[in-house]
């Protein structure tokens, strides 16, 4: 059984291939899941509850506020419970509110609170799946991590004929499988990433930086944490929270990050440097708030500081595999061929400001130059998709 102890939650939503979720659920449970089924209001009018209750022999939830065994944070205990969301059949209108963040039922809220892996098979007559917003609603999922089943293209109950028809039962099952079954690429390896800017003080209030968010250290983060690999991520200060698993070191300045990145490098057999260390900072740090009166102007001496990568070149063991990014206005790919060379890099990611800047963006666009110094272009993407690709990749490295 290799769906055995796994806590399946099963969302039915309100079209015709409802029929076929009992068959769905008799399967998983079959394969050794637990199943919790959450039906919407339409749904019903499609299966009855007592089908789903005989089948998964359990309560179905549905209402929001129930009279009875009410326990307000009854949706947060759902979200927490499940391994895996499987919603099948999803609706056009549901596929719509999860992609909008709307949470009017049990099935949308529960999903909205989860941080468990949701799969969503969107079943519906073949206009409403073709339809421009319906098609930009799952883009929209993909692009967050949903996983979304593409509908089998057949005769429709509206006796129309193109793509929407929900999977059959086996094929769902399979995919749930599947999911589940994936090697991990990156287990029993220790990762080590780093993420966000660095300041350097000027004087007690104020300092310098640059504008990096941290989104694409901390996606970098989750998806080796989601390939199975023990994470420590070592920030400056960002927004961020990382998921829980991945261990958060927090930094400030350029020394305190390469002190950290020392000590845990040696523990580590990935460093992926995706941190903007500051390059710069105060010759002379003020100990009192430099104040304004009577000046005209205030001139800064600035030092450089210490390059973090390029002092882990010494230390650098056989098999431990090293990556940077490099950030570039003109002469992108040759910069970064030199920043590969000159840091003994494996593989260096690298953002050209030419094709916009990424700064505190949810999507970018960059170039991947391994040690051979061929360069491979990705078409613009969410960070989390680029931070599955980019980690795929390094998992081959060797
Ligand atoms: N980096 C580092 N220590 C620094 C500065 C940068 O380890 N003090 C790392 C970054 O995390 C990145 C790589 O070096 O992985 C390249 O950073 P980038 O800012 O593109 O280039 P720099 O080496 O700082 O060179 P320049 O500013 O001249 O482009």
């Amino acid at each position: 059984m290799s769906l055995k102890n796994r806590k399946i939650i099963v969302g039915i939503t309100g079209g015709i291939a409802a029929y076929k979720t009992p068959g769905l659920i008799r399967l998983l449970k079959k394969d050794g899941a637990e199943v919790q089924a959450v039906m919407t209001d339409a749904a019903t009018k499609f299966i009855t509850e007592l089908t789903i209750e005989t089948v998964s022999q359990r309560p179905v939830a549905r209402e929001m506020f129930p009279k009875t065994r009410y326990v307000a944070t009854h949706h947060i205990d759902l979200a927490e419970w499940a391994d895996i969301f499987v919603v099948a059949p999803a609706t056009a209108n549901f596929v719509g509110k999860i992609a909008s963040g709307i949470c009017d039922d049990l099935l949308t809220t529960v999903i909205c609170a989860t941080k468990s892996p949701v799969m969503i098979s969107p079943s519906m007559n073949s206009n409403m799946y073709l339809n421009p917003i319906t098609q930009n609603n799952l883009k929209k999922l993909k692009s967050l991590g949903y996983i979304i089943l593409d509908p089998n293209v057949g005769e429709m109950a509206c006796e129309t004929y193109g793509p929407g028809r929900m999977p059959e039962p086996h094929e769902i099952h399979q995919f749930v499988r599947q999911f589940f079954e994936k090697k991990k690429s990156l287990s029993k390896k220790k990762v080590l990433v780093t993420a966000g800017p660095c300041r350097e003080p000027i004087d007690p209030v104020r300092f310098i930086s640059n504008r990096s968010s941290g989104k694409m250290g901390f996606a970098l983060a989750l998806a080796a944490h989601n390939a199975g690999a023990e994470v420590t991520l070592i920030s400056g200060p960002t927004s961020l929270a990382p998921e829980p698993g991945i261990e958060l070191i927090n930094v400030e300045t350029t020394e305190q990050m390469h002190k950290a990145v020392q000590r845990e490098f040696k523990k580590s057999h990935i460093l992926i440097m995706a941190a903007a260390p500051a390059d710069f900072k105060a010759g002379k740090i003020a100990g009192e708030k430099i104040k304004k009166a009577q000046r005209k102007s205030l001139s800064l001496s600035l030092s450089t500081t210490i390059d973090i990568l390029e002092g882990l070149k010494k230390t650098k063991k056989k098999g431990q595999v090293v990556v940077g990014f490099a950030l570039e206005t003109d002469n992108a790919l040759k910069n970064a061929r030199a920043k590969l060379k000159s840091k003994d890099l494996d593989l260096i990611i690298v953002n050209s400001l030419k094709d916009g800047a990424p700064f505190d963006s949810d999507s970018n666009k960059v170039t991947l130059v391994g040690r051979t110094g061929r360069a491979e272009s990705l078409p613009q993407m969410s960070k989390r998709e680029l931070a599955e690709i980019i980690v795929t990749k390094i998992s081959k490295l060797k």
